[in-house]
């Protein structure tokens, strides 16, 4: 994908984590695990799981609370695009529970969901881009949500320590002045059921990490290529959050300071789709410094799916 600057103005982000906090503990009466092996291995102490809310109940929620932060007019809002791989209902799409939610049913809205695995909001926030872009919308609701305890198979402990549920919001307009933010996204389709969704969740661990270590590396390399910027122009990487040990693979690899990737995997484990878009608006919530700043997002998942935005809040 060829080098891209686009006049998007992050407005403000949102989310929403559901209240049931399921930790490693709780998970050891449930199958055949140990704290220990799931801190060591992954980072991963608390995931939060859905007590009967769905994706469109948590997707909404976030969307609300961008919205709020901003004390928005709503009226304005002519796009929304969910980035899941557990919607409600293979159709309609979770974006369309969401402009019915938020009781804008008969306002103009391009609705539609996105399935780039946990890749899924780097290539949302991509595709609202060139939307707003080419001028035929003005502002777009884009998120991140999964409910992946609906597909979790409490039989299988290669997966079922790792995931939780969440979603996360950015509230995006178009704007005239030149904001910079450059998007890769990319993918390796493969046909050997590495890491697949049918029922339930199933993972070839090994070969996902394997994959994910070059991802990462490769996506960070290519935005700040594309971008003409450097690390050092870099305020904070907002990763994927999978396993803070590919973290500080890549980390270590670039030579970056670990403590330039913002981390919470282990208080939500990974929210797939969700899991930048939460980090990201907990950065924002959290950070001292309130100037702009430049970020870098990188991702990776099913498909092979992966990729890097530069943005600028
Ligand atoms: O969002 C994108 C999707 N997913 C990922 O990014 C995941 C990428 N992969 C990973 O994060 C890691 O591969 C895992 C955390 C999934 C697994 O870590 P690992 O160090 O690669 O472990 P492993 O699969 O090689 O398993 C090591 C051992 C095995 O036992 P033996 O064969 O050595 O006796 C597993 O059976 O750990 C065992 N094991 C467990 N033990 C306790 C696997 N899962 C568990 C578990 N609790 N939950």
């Amino acid at each position: 994908m060829k080098k891209l600057m686009n006049n998007i103005k992050f407005i403000s982000t949102g989310s929403y984590i559901p209240e049931k906090i399921m930790t490693n503990f709780d998970l050891e009466k449930l199958v055949d695990t140990s704290d220990e092996w799931i801190y060591s291995r992954t980072g991963i102490k608390n995931r939060h799981f859905s007590t009967g809310e769905n994706t469109s109940d948590l997707a909404v929620k976030a969307a609300q609370n961008a919205i709020d932060k901003a004390n928005y007019d709503i009226s304005k809002i002519d796009l929304i695009i969910v980035a899941t791989f557990t919607p409600d209902l293979m159709s309609p799409s979770v974006a369309n529970f969401v402009q019915a939610k938020l009781g804008l049913s008969k306002q103009d809205i391009t609705c539609f969901d996105l399935n780039a695995g946990c890749t899924g909001f780097i290539y949302a926030l991509n595709v609202a881009s060139q939307m707003l872009k080419s001028e035929k919308y003005q502002s777009a609701l884009v998120i991140g949500a999964e409910v992946i305890s609906k597909v979790i198979d409490f039989n299988d402990r290669n997966t079922s320590v790792l995931f939780g549920d969440g979603s996360g919001c950015v509230l995006l307009e178009n704007i005239e002045e030149i904001v910079p933010a450059y998007f890769y996204s990319t993918s390796e389709g493969e046909l050997n059921k590495t890491l697949y969704v049918d029922n339930v969740v199933h993972m070839d661990g090994k070969k996902v990490y394997q994959f994910a270590l070059g991802a990462v590396e490769k996506a960070i390399k290519k935005v700040l290529e594309d971008s003409q910027l450097t690390l050092m122009d870099v305020d904070m990487i907002i990763p994927h959050q999978a396993n803070i040990r590919i973290i500080q693979s890549v980390a270590k690899s670039l030579k970056i300071d670990l403590n330039k990737f913002f981390l919470n995997i282990d208080k939500y484990g990974n929210t797939s789709a969700a899991s930048i878009a939460i980090a990201l608006d907990e950065y924002i919530e959290t950070r001292k410094n309130k100037t702009q700043e430049t970020l870098l997002l990188v991702g990776f998942g099913s498909g092979f799916t992966y990729g890097a935005a530069i943005i600028t809040i």
